[in-house]
């Protein structure tokens, strides 16, 4: 998960980065009544997950809190990469001298951490490492030892700071390195970390990814960073079910146990979808192990409510659970969602107990369902479903 500005703020400010005081705001009046309490000049900054919030219009210095409610107002509604601004914050204004640039991140090819760091910063990045590659610094991070105080100082040699500087911003290295080990995350990004006419060395802008799989287990308080308004509202009903499901663009649901079998079938079904008008997989859902009545319920009525689906195909290979209980589930999923159910389902089933698990379908004889002998044939039925 990607957080705001804001809360990359927050965060930082518990791991005793220095940062200066912001306030967010949702309203030109609320950020006049935000100016007025910081007091002297400010920054209006869009709150938006993408960068170059700069460049597009999105930050904005105000002298005054009537300068402030100006620039709330041309940022509010702002679109940015196509991310539209519902909500700024207003940060204290910084005298800047200097400008660097530093992160640390997960290098998954690489099965290790790694630092970047710059003393040019302020510019985009990937900008960076292609015209001047030779100003960005990258040190390997033993997520051992992590980046303690003389990794902090081979970090900012390596980046050219100088002998007076380097101890300085070395000592903000470590404590955000505390917030990327602390919080589990996958990035933790400055840019820029400025130095101020006054010589303080503040982190101005941060950008944070957390790793969802550790928020799941050692922080149930990252639940609550969530934005649930942007998210995909059935990916969140997914969720909250324990599924996992990825929406695609396709017309034919997919609800599948196991990766494996579940990327395969959206092979398949693409497949076969090339005789069928092109039609594609629609999304991807893993039922996982235990597919019983609730859990293929929660699974249909997510793909169900996906207004894009026309037709659903049902692949399950009966390992641990029986094709029985998979056919039993579907049986009582279906009463369940009752008319709300409308689209045809293609079932496959394969494995433990399957001839069972196929008279139960064929007793139930459920106007909606259809019963494929074998993988291909049940992706190119249901194909041929989403087509008509
Ligand atoms: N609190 C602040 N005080 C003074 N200048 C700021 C402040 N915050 C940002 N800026 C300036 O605005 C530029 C862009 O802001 P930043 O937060 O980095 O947004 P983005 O990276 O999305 O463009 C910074 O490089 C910095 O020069
Ligand atoms: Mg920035």
């Amino acid at each position: 998960m990607d957080l705001y500005e804001y809360q990359a703020r927050d965060l930082f400010e518990k791991y005793e980065v220095p940062v200066l005081a912001g306030i967010v705001a949702d309203t030109p009046e609320e950020v006049k009544a935000a100016a007025e309490k910081l007091g002297g000049v400010v920054v209006v900054k869009a709150q938006v997950k993408t960068g170059g919030r700069g460049k597009a219009g999105g930050v904005k210095v105000a002298k005054n809190p009537d300068e402030a409610y100006e620039a709330a107002k041309s940022i509010l509604g702002l679109d940015i990469k196509g991310h539209v601004v519902k909500r700024v914050m207003v940060a204290a204004g910084a005298r800047i001298a200097r400008e660097f640039y530093f992160s640390v991140l997960l290098d998954r090819s690489n099965r290790s951490y790694l630092s970047l760091c710059s003393v040019e910063g302020g510019m985009e990045i990937e900008q960076l490492a292609v015209e001047k590659p030779e100003a960005l610094a990258r040190v390997e991070v033993n997520p051992l030892t992590g980046i303690d105080a003389a990794k902090a100082l081979e970090i900012a040699r390596a980046a050219n700071f100088d002998e007076e500087l380097a101890p300085k911003v070395a000592e903000v290295f470590v404590k955000l390195y505390d917030v990327y080990k602390g919080e589990g995350a996958t990035l933790v990004e400055v840019n820029p970390l400025v130095q101020t006419e006054e010589g303080d060395v503040i982190a101005l802008d941060g950008k944070v990814t957390l790793d969802d799989n550790a928020s799941e287990v050692r922080h149930p308080e990252h639940e609550e960073l969530a934005d649930k308004a942007t998210e995909n509202p059935l990916e969140a009903k997914a969720k909250e079910s324990g599924l996992n499901y990825v929406k695609l663009d396709g017309q034919v649901g997919i609800i599948g146990n196991g990766a494996g079998l579940v990327m395969s079938t959206l092979d398949v079904v693409a497949y076969a979808g090339e005789n069928h008008g092109g039609v594609k997989p629609a999304n991807f859902l893993d039922i996982g192990g235990g597919a019983n009545a609730q859990v293929m319920a929660s699974g249909l009525d997510v793909i169900l409510g996906d207004e894009q689906v026309k037709s659903v195909f049902v692949n399950v290979f009966g390992g641990i659970t029986s094709c029985v209980a998979v056919a039993e589930g579907i049986v009582k999923a279906l009463e369940i969602l009752g008319d709300t159910a409308t689209k045809p389902l293609v079932v496959r089933l394969d494995g433990n107990q399957v001839d069972e698990g196929r008279s139960i379908l064929t007793a139930a004889n459920h106007p909606l369902v259809t019963l494929a002998a074998t993988m291909d044939e049940g992706a190119d039925k249901a194909a041929e479903l989403a087509n008509a």
